[in-house]
């Protein structure tokens, strides 16, 4: 029977137990580069034993960035910085991974500490340093957003692409696990949910048209990432809206994902229009990862409000999913596997002998 700290192979990697830190934006970055900062913030998760550490959404080109001051892998330079960080990952023992991501329609925006809160979207004007956003359809997020510029399909070809060389670039920096950020409102999401997709070609109307920009690009990134390494999709697996995007498009999309060579569904949900608001608890998305894993038989991560470790255990414990992801509850305490390990009486030398043999 498997617990939070049994290992877990995919593909040629392992890893040490079942808790991942999920992508969390730290808007430290300038031209997208990776800072001290980001050394720092991964770095201390690993050594608190994790088991993969994800670094935040990696925007695949500059317009595809949700401020101008997240962190991208949008050219050759920002790899040099990565690998710095992708070293320390592994020396301490985790596996080191990375989303990849486009904001679409939800770019442009102010950073969410200089101006409004983390689910609130505060355009930028050109002259503050915002840019023409991208999206499906000239669909705004919300009603006073900045119009998005409905993609040519000459542009999806661009950005597919781009999606093709962000993974190159993540090899090359040393990223061994690749999580593709198809969820919360941004580009891939928001083609394969019908709230914002209207369009009248090949990329809108029917499921198998909606689905299509995402599954281009996961083939496009399969082949540039190595058939060795992991490939995980980060879904928003229902829009939680009648007449949007359902838990049962996200099986029957999962299914198609897994031919395509995705190891790991990685099961958020929401956000794909302001205003929207969920009856959050805790482990309140666990339901979805369950049924994606029992339906369509792939692997898959839950996240949302997992703070205990008694929670987190169990939904492993009963096969909900195969790794839980934690993103607030690994900010409040970067050391959260060392105690969940001591709460539930699992292995204790989890820290890095620099610590451990202290304590
Ligand atoms: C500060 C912060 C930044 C986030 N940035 C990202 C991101 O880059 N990509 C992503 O898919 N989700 C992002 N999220 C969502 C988290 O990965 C996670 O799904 C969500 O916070 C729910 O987990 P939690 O209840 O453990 O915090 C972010 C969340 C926080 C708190």
């Amino acid at each position: 029977m498997n617990t939070l700290f049994s290992p877990i192979t995919f593909r040629s990697l392992t890893l040490r137990n079942r808790i991942g830190v999920s992508p969390m934006c730290q808007y430290g970055s300038v031209d997208g580069f990776a800072s001290d900062w980001h050394l720092v913030h991964l770095g201390s998760r690993a050594v608190g034993g994790a088991g993969l550490v994800i670094a935040e959404a990696s925007a695949v080109e500059a317009r595809g960035r949700i401020s101008p001051d997240d962190l991208g892998i949008y050219k050759d330079e920002h790899i040099d910085a990565l690998r710095r960080i992708t070293k320390f990952i592994e020396e301490y023992g985790a596996v080191p991974g990375i989303q990849i991501a486009h904001a679409g329609r939800k770019g442009a925006t102010a950073n969410p500490w200089k101006l409004g809160s983390r689910h609130e979207k505060v355009d930028l004007s050109d002259q503050d340093g915002g840019w023409e956003i991208v999206g499906p359809s000239a669909i705004p997020f919300s009603e006073t957003s900045r119009l998005p510029k409905s993609l040519t399909k000459e542009e999806i070809a661009e950005i597919t692409q781009a999606f093709g060389q962000a993974a190159l670039r993540s090899l090359k920096a040393g990223f061994k696990w690749l999580e593709i950020h198809a969820a919360h409102g941004y580009l891939l999401h928001s083609f394969y949910s019908p709230l914002s997709n209207k369009r009248t070609d090949e990329y809108g109307g029917s499921f198998q048209n909606r689905i299509r920009f995402l599954i281009e690009v996961t083939q496009e990134v399969r082949r540039h990432w190595p058939e060795h390494l992991p490939l995980a999709v980060r879904l928003s697996a229902s829009d939680w809206v009648e007449d949007g995007w359902s838990l049962a498009d996200s099986i029957a999309l999962s299914k198609v994902l897994k031919t395509l060579g995705v190891d790991l569904i990685d099961c958020s949900s929401g956000f794909i229009r302001a205003g929207d608001r969920y009856e959050q608890g805790p482990g309140w998305q666990v339901a979805l990862a369950s049924a994606i894993k029992a339906e369509a038989g792939i692997a898959t991560a839950a996240v949302g409000m997992i703070s205990q470790a008694q929670l987190a255990n169990e939904i492993i414990l009963n096969g909900k999913a195969d790794l839980v992801f934690l993103a607030r509850e690994l900010i409040r305490d970067p050391y959260w596997p060392f105690h969940a390990a001591k709460e539930l009486g699992a292995v204790t030398a989890i820290l890095p002998h620099k610590y451990n043999y202290a304590i």
